[in-house]
C-alpha cells in the first residue's frame, strides 16, 4: 500500500505533472477535492473508485479528520491510493496533516508537487510575480485563518514587494483595511477568478477599492507594483 499525495495544479487539467499522471494511471482509488479538476480523473483506470471528499470554503462535505481517516482506511484496503488536491498539496492544502495521519499508521506515501494557483494563475496570465527592478520578493498568505486559533499568525505588515492572498475574498474588506495601515491605498491590486479555467476572469483595482468589486470564488489577490507592470505591458 502506498498513498500518492498529488497536486492537481491550479485548474486547467493539462497543468498536472507527468509524475502525477503516472501515479494516477495505476490508482485503485482516487480521493479528490472540489478544486481538483475532474477531467484529471480520466488518467485513472476506468474501474478505479473515485471518491469526492469535497472541502469548499463554508461547505465542508467531510471534516479534515474524516478525510484523514478515509485515506488511511483506503490505504489499508488497496495497493495504490491517490489523494488528489487542488494546486500544490502543501500550499494551504492541509497535505501536511494528511501525511502525519499516514505516518501514525505506518503507511508509505509519496508527495507529488503541483503548480500552485498562487503562482500558476498569474504566470499563465503573463503576470510576473517578481520582476527585475519592480519586485524582488513575494509573500503568499491566507486571507482566512482557522477561527479556532488562540492567536492570529497573520500580521499584515509583510514587507515583500508582491503580496498574494489565497482564500481572501470572504474577509477582503477587513484584510485590505489592515494592509492599508502598511501600504499606500493606491497600491495596484489584481484579482484572478478561476485562474487557468474557461471562466477565468481578471479584475483590477487598488487596495482602497478592490473590496467594492463583485468577485466570484475561487480567486486570488495579487497586490503590488507587478500589477501595474502587467497592465502597462498589455495596455489594460
Ligand atoms: C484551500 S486553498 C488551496 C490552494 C491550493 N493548494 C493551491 O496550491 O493552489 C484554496 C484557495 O486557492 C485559491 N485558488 C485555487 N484554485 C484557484 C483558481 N483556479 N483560481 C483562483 N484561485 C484559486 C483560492 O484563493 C482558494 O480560496
Amino acid at each position: 500500500m502506498v498513498v500518492y499525495l498529488i497536486g492537481a495544479g491550479p485548474g486547467d487539467a493539462d497543468l498536472i505533472t507527468l509524475k502525477a499522471v503516472k501515479a494516477l494511471n495505476k490508482a485503485d482509488v482516487v480521493l479528490y477535492d472540489y478544486l481538483a479538476n475532474e477531467e484529471i480523473l480520466a488518467h485513472a483506470p476506468e474501474d478505479a473508485e473515485k471518491i469526492y471528499v469535497g472541502k469548499k470554503a463554508g461547505q465542508h462535505y467531510k471534516t479534515q479528520d474524516q478525510i484523514n481517516e478515509l485515506i488511511v482506511q483506503q490505504a489499508k484496503a488497496h495497493e495504490n491510493v491517490v489523494r488528489l488536491k487542488g494546486g500544490d498539496p502543501f500550499v494551504f492544502g492541509r497535505g501536511g496533516e494528511e501525511i502525519l495521519a499516514l505516518m501514525e499508521n505506518d503507511i508509505k506515501f509519496e508527495v507529488i508537487p503541483g503548480v500552485t494557483s498562487a503562482i500558476g494563475a498569474p504566470t499563465s496570465l503573463g503576470l510576473p510575480v517578481t520582476h527585475r527592478a519592480v519586485a524582488t520578493s513575494v509573500t503568499i498568505v491566507t486571507g482566512h485563518e482557522d477561527p479556532t486559533k488562540a492567536e492570529s499568525q497573520v500580521h499584515w505588515d509583510y514587507t515583500a514587494d508582491t503580496l498574494i492572498i489565497l482564500m481572501g475574498i470572504g474577509n477582503i474588506r477587513q484584510n485590505t483595511a489592515e494592509i492599508m495601515k502598511y501600504r499606500d491605498k493606491q497600491t495596484p491590486v489584481c484579482v484572478i477568478e478561476s485562474g487557468t479555467l474557461p471562466d477565468e476572469n481578471v479584475i483590477f483595482g487598488t487596495l482602497e477599492n478592490i473590496s467594492e468589486k463583485d468577485i466570484q470564488t475561487p480567486a486570488i489577490l495579487i497586490i503590488g507594483e507587478v500589477v501595474k507592470l502587467y497592465k502597462d505591458i498589455y495596455n489594460y
